[in-house]
């Protein structure tokens, strides 16, 4: 359990509240690159931690990432007409379709056709603008104090080649920690994913897939190993023959997790950022640092499959929802799956939106499986704390991109093996795909 005061803390992510500041620190995984693929398309609105931004791309092929209202009395910028040089003043930029106030990606108004040809007016005039990169079919942006912009993240997913990444987004209506709390929450796995036959005490089906070793021990023990970019969660199950099956699932600083895969296939990553404090993006991301992943792959994440889920048609909203419970099936249910909700991501979220936009963490009790949610909220709370009290200066821990290059592991061990010590080759990023990243 948390104090209401924590809470607050730990959720509140607007301008000038503790985590809030500590959250600017980091790049944020803000658009696909889809959503602004071509010099000159549709500019898009967004809300990032109670900041409402518009993300455009120039006709040049630039982009630019400004507050969304018009400097002039406050319409929105996402209206705005995207223009190219052959525009009346001659420059690329986005014009307010109010009165015409044009600015260009720094946020500097570039033409006034409302006021004189005289007039100097608009060379006072500017709107915030922020640094803004592509990486890995993701569009960055960065909201924190000009002076501390870090190199961007240096996660595996992000620097792969692009035929070996799948990555998506959806809307979810809770806030982003009740997001990271089931993404670092190895146990709900045993249960929430599992397949209903393996809870049937009569079932004589093979039992060798890591979903048979997840249902055959459901009470795992959690080990959390802190490290300068997150923490490491190794969660131990009993294999029944003396040994540990293992699952080290990697958090990194402040909102990404990295998930074990099965043998040589792809790695499920997400990053949970918020919209505000009672709406966040859930970013998945699938990925095979060893090779292309196959069409029948991507079309199943495309699908819905997967930690992927299935999306209203040109919007990034699920299908499933509070609103229609998820198509919950209760013959499914009761015959072939623990929750009877089609889809892992979906399963994930009807419990994670359950508990209210922002859970009342007092109500809680937490046991001995919940130990990394335990941690990683400490961490969250302790680095946002220490960034309040020491002010602009302080440095914040996991913003080194050599320490980020990191992946999850799954191993069975002998008993008597550090788990950390056995794992510690499979858990770095390969090294080749750094090469030629900055
Ligand atoms: S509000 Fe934008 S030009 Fe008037
Ligand atoms: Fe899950």
């Amino acid at each position: 359990m948390l104090s209401a005061a924590d809470n607050e803390l730990l959720t509140r992510t607007g301008p000038g509240t503790p985590m809030g500041e500590l959250l600017r620190r980091f790049w944020v995984p803000a658009l696909l690159t889809e959503e602004v693929a071509e010099p000159q398309c549709a500019p898009v609105r967004l809300t990032i931690m109670g900041e409402s931004l518009v993300v455009w791309r120039d006709a040049d092929g630039r982009l630019g990432a400004l507050e969304e209202h018009c400097a002039h009395r406050q319409a929105s910028l996402y209206f705005g007409r995207n223009e190219s040089r052959e525009s009346r003043d001659g420059n690329c930029g986005l014009r307010c379709v109010y009165h015409g106030w044009k600015y260009d990606i720094e946020g500097r108004c570039i033409d006034m056709p409302n006021e004189p040809a005289q007039s100097r007016f608009k060379e006072h005039i500017r709107i915030k603008s922020y640094p803004v990169a592509e990486r890995g079919d993701v569009v960055w942006l960065y909201l924190g104090p000009g002076g501390s912009i870090p190199p961007l993240p240096d996660l595996e997913w992000a620097v792969v080649p692009q035929s070996r990444r799948f990555v998506s987004k959806r809307l979810q209506y809770s806030n982003f920690v009740q997001a990271i709390d089931g993404g670092i929450d190895s146990s709900h796995v045993s249960f929430l994913h599992s397949d209903a036959r393996l809870w049937n005490p009569d079932w004589t089906g093979a039992k060798n897939s890591t979903r048979d070793r997840l249902a055959d021990d459901g009470a795992p023990k959690f080990f959390v190993e802190p490290t300068e970019y997150g923490m490491l969660i190794g969660a131990r199950r009993n294999t029944g023959d003396g040994r540990h099956y293992w699952r080290i699932t990697q958090w990194l600083m402040p909102w990404y997790n990295i998930v074990p895969r099965d043998g040589d296939g792809p790695i499920s990553a997400h990053a949970w950022v918020p919209i505000d404090d009672e709406n966040c993006w859930a970013w998945s991301i699938s990925y095979n640092p060893d090779k292309p992943l196959t069409k029948e792959q991507t079309d199943h994440y495309r699908s819905g499959g997967s930690i992927h889920a299935e999306a209203t048609p040109g919007t990034y909203v699920p299908t499933r929802n509070a609103g229609n419970d998820y198509l919950i099936d209760r013959t499914l249910q009761r015959t072939v799956s623990f929750s009877g909700i089609h889809g892992i991501a979906m399963q994930d979220v009807a419990m994670q939106e359950s508990m209210g936009r922002i859970v009342d963490r007092a109500k809680e009790h937490l046991g001995s499986s919940d130990a990394a949610v335990i941690a990683a909220r400490r961490r969250l709370l302790a680095e946002a704390r220490a960034l309040a009290e020491a002010g602009q200066d302080a440095t914040v821990s996991g913003l080194d991109p050599l320490q980020q290059r990191v992946r999850s592991a799954s191993m069975i061990l002998p008993a008597e093996v550090s788990w950390v010590d056995a794992t510690a080759e499979s858990r770095k990023a390969s090294e080749q795909h750094y090469q030629y990243s900055s």
